[in-house]
């Protein structure tokens, strides 16, 4: 059965989304490196009894990027420090499977999950810029298909070695100096087209057991993978259709996973502008406007297409040549937005207009805003949302004015039912898999 509770992410995005959201009279420049900020928006959130926090991540940059990618910072750190300010809300972050070692990951999240007693989750992103590869030692950047059959082999391994403790193998005895039952400890002996791991993880079991799994394909490929592991989607939906017909989409394809598709929460990024009327907060949304210039679109443009660079182009000649770039790339993106430019015959500067003046959903009074968030979760289009916060003080604003609102309604929680995310989900923990034949053989 589908929850009648909303489910609410706040992302941690510091000077903001966009390429101009910094230049806000009250955002401060330093907001992506602040963790005295992070801390507030935490803490905020929290009172708010929000579900998670969540920390996008990227591994290169480029004259191109935005000014929060310029200057952020490593997720598993920043979540690890607020995990010691806050006692409930979960802490999810975004760590690349093509730049980490399957070992390395499964270890942080471990730890991250029991220094924070069970509130930890994963965003599992396989990368779209290609020249990261330059970071890492590597001469190419693996192709989109290649990235996809990575991060299932990577997940495979993830959550095999969180599973290779048994609950109780730490056993503690003092009296007879047995630190461990070692029969409880198991070996995943994990050797297939990507990686050979051995194990087990050096961590106990964790409060959760499996962290929890976010994804945020697009793509068929990433749709599948999404659909068939992930516990949560971060998706990001221009319009209600859209979104509507992402929710059918992926959701169906879970089910022909064989997974009950209510298990799978969908929840699209939403920068609300909430005013104490609507007309305060088309004023908002208009301040917030005045600020944009072309960058911003083609920012927004260049991301999609692999940071290509947009800005030597004939703005008035037709959409160029470009999908190659950006199938390998954002390829769900890539195919939404050519659709649209032929469909439509769009210049170049149509669409880079198109893209700095988008308008964003989810403008007006707080009963607006309440209205439009219950209807996409009524009606079919999320199961929960995750608020990106553009204007300084609208995440405040939501928790004091919308949050009430749904509550009213029976839409969102009075207090928090338990301590971990997985709870705060209703995800139970998954049974530990140790024993199945995975080629697993006891560690000792
Ligand atoms: C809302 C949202 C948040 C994302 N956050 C990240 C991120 O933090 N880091 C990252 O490398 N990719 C991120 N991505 C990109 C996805 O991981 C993925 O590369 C992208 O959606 C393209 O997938 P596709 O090729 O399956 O269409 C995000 C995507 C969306 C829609």
């Amino acid at each position: 059965m589908k929850s009648n509770h909303i489910k609410l992410g706040f992302i941690l995005h510091g000077v903001g989304f966009t390429w101009n959201d910094w230049r806000h009279p009250d955002r401060d420049v330093n907001a992506s490196t602040s963790l005295r900020l992070y801390q507030e928006q935490a803490a905020t959130a929290e009172r708010g009894k929000f579900d998670f926090l969540f920390v996008a991540d990227s591994l290169s940059i480029t004259e191109r990027s935005s000014p929060h990618y310029l200057d952020r910072f490593e997720p598993v750190s920043i979540l690890s420090a607020l995990a010691a300010t806050t006692s409930h809300i979960g802490l999810v972050g975004t760590i690349t499977v093509s730049y980490s070692e399957p070992f390395n990951v499964a270890r942080q999240l471990a730890s991250l999950d029991h220094l924070s007693g069970g509130r930890a989750g994963w965003n599992v992103v396989t990368s779209w810029l290609g020249d990261t590869a330059a970071n890492f030692s590597k001469a190419d950047h693996p192709a989109h298909a290649t990235r996809y059959r990575i991060a299932a082999e990577y997940l495979d391994v993830v959550q095999g070695l969180w599973d290779s403790w048994e609950e109780g193998a730490l056993v503690g005895d003092k009296e007879s100096g047995r630190f461990l039952d070692t029969s409880k400890l198991h070996r995943l002996d994990h050797d297939s087209e990507y990686f050979r791991v051995r194990g087990p993880l050096n961590i106990k079991r964790t409060p959760q057991g499996q962290p929890v799994i976010f994804q945020a394909g697009a793509s068929e490929d990433g749709r599948n993978f999404a659909a068939q592991r992930s516990d949560a989607i971060f998706t990001l939906a221009p319009g209600f259709n859209q979104a509507a017909s992402y929710y059918a989409d992926v959701k169906a394809r879970a089910a022909g996973f064989g997974r009950d598709p209510h298990q799978l929460f969908i929840l699209p990024g939403i920068s609300p502008i909430i005013g104490d009327t609507d007309e305060q907060a088309e004023k908002l949304y208009r301040e917030l406007a005045a600020l944009e210039t072309l960058t911003t679109g083609y920012g927004l443009l260049s991301r999609i297409f692999n940071d290509h660079d947009f800005t030597s182009y004939d703005l008035d000649a037709p959409f160029p040549d470009v999908e190659h770039i950006g199938l390998n790339s954002q390829q769900g993106d890539t195919v939404r937005l050519l659709a649209e430019v032929r469909a439509e015959n769009l210049t170049l500067r149509q669409v880079v207009q198109r893209f700095s003046t988008r308008r964003r959903s989810f403008i007006g009074s707080p009963e607006t805003i309440a209205d439009e968030l219950q209807r996409w979760f009524e009606q079919g289009a999320a199961d929960g949302f995750v608020l990106f916060e553009t204007i300084p003080g609208q995440l405040e604003r939501f928790v004091d004015r919308v949050v009430p609102i749904l509550r009213e309604r029976g839409l969102f929680r009075v207090d928090y039912e338990g301590r971990t995310l997985r709870d705060h989900l209703g995800l139970g923990v998954p049974d530990n898999r140790y024993g199945e034949p995975i080629s697993r053989r006891p560690f000792a």
